[in-house]
Parts: structure tokens; C-alpha cells; sequence
């Protein structure tokens, strides 16, 4: 089985089976991390290059870290030190890049369907490393595999997805996500942060933290997106931590075994405390030790697809 599609944009438009197919393959390429030799010759010369219009710590170190371990030649272009400082347009700056024999682009924009759009501009595979507040699928394979390595399976949990749900691409791709897994996802936030319509996707919203975190198996706290506010949508930063924050309160709610988890970088205090970021309920540090396989098994079946052609 291969991945039906030459990019990974979302995990709306992926199937229960290529989800699976990622999450399986990222597994083996954990064991690869863990046996003590990273290097394998899956992308050997190959070419991968990673293009952020947005910040990240995770993500794009991950993407590059993973192409690295596979062999592959890996660049990367940012807003800052780039000809997209000149005002080169986004398609103009893919198809540069794909004119350079590059094999597969990882992109993160701030605009909601930007790797959409130069997707069909470029014969390079295109990988959604975050757009706007569409979606951020690695982060959402990566989240589930999280919970699979912990839990064998997705099916029948009891998922509570809290705080600034609007503005996050990292709970849509992962309501889409483990919906398909069959997992029932529950979502709690100030109500200016629940989309409309978001009830269409199965998740149910609650009406506070603590009904959705009651004999929750996951609670996913978010980060507070207020660099894509126009103008506040809570009354203070005080009043959204007392109401929506997971402390430990909100945690004595959930099951013994609950996980916490949270996309970061996390605002301590803010979004969680502290305490309950450091406990042993968090699997935040596990989540970003399997971001680097996620990606690996990503590019990996992405040039698989691209060699069968
Ligand atoms: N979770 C996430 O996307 O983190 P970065 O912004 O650091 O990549």
C-alpha cells in the first residue's frame, strides 16, 4: 500500500488506511532512533527542503533532523535572509525552489490553504508543516501515535481538547484525525474560540473544561494563539487561565491514567500549570521524541509513492 496522493496536507483528505500506514511506519522508524545508529540510506540523494513563512522550534528541526538521519540533502529557506523579503510572491519562491530538482517541500504559511495552492505548481511533494489555522497533520500523526504507543489504540478514548480552538490548525487536524480512528473527541474553550460548524466534524463541544475533562483518557491543552487575534476574544489572560487552564484540579477529574498533552511551546501558567506540565501524566517530551519518527515515516512513503511512479 502506498499513499494515494503525491503531497500531505491534511488529514482530512487521508484515509483511515494511510493514517494507519503512517503511524505504522513511524513506529519501525522509531526502533531506527532508538537502536543507536539514526542513519539509514532511505533518501539518499534525495532532496528535501523545508520553507517557513512562520516560526518553529519543533517542526522544522524535526523535518530536518528526520531528512538528515534518512540521507537526504536538506536546506532551508525562511521569510528572513530570503528573497521573499524582496516581495517574491509564494508561488514564485515554490517553483524556484522546485526548479532546483528539489524532491519534496516542506511548508508552513501562515495563510489557510497556502501548500494547497502551490501544490499543483511543482512536481516536488508537498508536506503541510501548518497553514493558517487549517491544519497541521504531522503534528496530529505524531499526537496519535503518542497515544497508540500508550494506549494500543485510539478506538473508544475519551479525547478532551481545551482552549483556543479557533485558531488552532493542531486541533482540527487532530479532530479529523481521531475521528477516523474512533476516538470521541470532546472540546472545551471560551465560546469566541468555537468554530462554527465544528460539531459537523463529530467532535462535541462542551460547555467548560470540567465536563470535558471528566474521565477524560487524553486531555490536550492549547497553545493561545494570540498572534492571530485581531483583537481579544477573553477578558484577561487571568481570567482565561482560571477558566480554561488544566491544573490540577482539572486533572483529579480525569482518569488515574490519563495523558496530558500539549502541541508547545506551551505559555506555563497560561494554557497549563506548570505542575501539571512537569507531572507524570505529561507525555509532552514523548511527543516531540515522535515527532522525528512521524516525519521520517512521512517523507519515507512520500518518496516511496514518488519511486513507484
Ligand atoms: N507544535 C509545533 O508546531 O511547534 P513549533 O511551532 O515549535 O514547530
Amino acid at each position: 500500500m502506498n499513499l494515494k496522493c503525491k503531497d500531505l496536507l491534511g488529514l482530512r483528505e487521508l484515509s483511515e488506511e494511510e493514517i494507519m500506514l503512517i503511524l505504522d511506519t513511524a513506529f519501525v522508524m522509531k526502533n531506527v532512533l532508538v537502536s543507536g545508529n539514526k542513519k539509514t540510506a532511505h533518501l539518499q540523494g534525495k532532496s528535501v527542503v523545508t520553507l517557513f513563512y512562520e516560526n518553529s522550534t519543533r517542526t522544522r528541526l524535526s523535518f530536518e533532523m528526520a531528512s538528515k538521519f534518512m540521507g537526504a540533502s536538506s536546506a532551508n529557506i525562511s521569510t528572513t535572509g530570503s528573497s521573499v523579503n524582496k516581495g517574491e510572491n509564494l508561488a514564485d519562491t515554490a517553483m524556484t525552489i522546485d526548479a532546483m530538482a528539489t524532491d519534496i517541500i516542506v511548508m508552513r504559511h501562515p495563510v489557510s490553504g497556502a501548500p494547497h495552492y502551490i501544490s499543483d505548481k511543482v512536481g516536488a511533494s508537498v508536506v503541510n508543516a501548518g497553514d493558517g489555522m487549517n491544519e497541521h497533520p504531522t503534528q496530529a500523526l505524531l499526537d496519535m501515535m503518542t497515544i497508540i504507543e500508550n494506549k494500543k489504540s485510539l478506538s473508544g478514548l475519551k479525547v478532551a481538547i481545551v482552549g483556543d480552538i479557533y485558531h488552532s490548525r493542531v486541533a482540527r487536524s487532530n479532530i479529523w484525525g481521531m475521528a477516523k480512528l474512533g476516538a470521541d473527541v470532546y472540546i472545551a474553550g471560551p465560546s469566541t474560540m468555537i468554530p462554527v460548524g465544528i460539531e459537523m466534524t463529530g467532535a462535541k463541544i462542551c460547555s467548560n473544561v470540567q465536563e470535558a475533562c471528566e474521565g477524560a483518557d487524553i486531555i490536550m491543552a492549547l497553545r493561545l494563539q494570540t498572534e492571530r487575534q485581531k483583537s481579544s476574544l477573553f477578558p484577561s489572560i487571568q481570567e482565561y487561565s482560571r477558566f480554561f487552564g488544566v491544573d490540577d484540579k482539572v486533572l483529579s477529574l480525569a482518569r488515574n491514567d490519563v495523558m496530558v498533552m500539549h502541541p508547545g511551546p506551551c505559555n506555563h501558567g497560561v494554557e497549563m500549570t506548570t505542575s501539571v506540565y512537569e507531572s507524570d501524566a505529561s507525555y509532552i517530551n514523548e511527543q516531540v521524541t515522535n515527532g522525528v519518527a512521524v516525519r521520517m515515516a512521512v517523507l519515507y512513503l512520500l518518496n516511496s509513492r514518488r519511486n513507484a511512479l
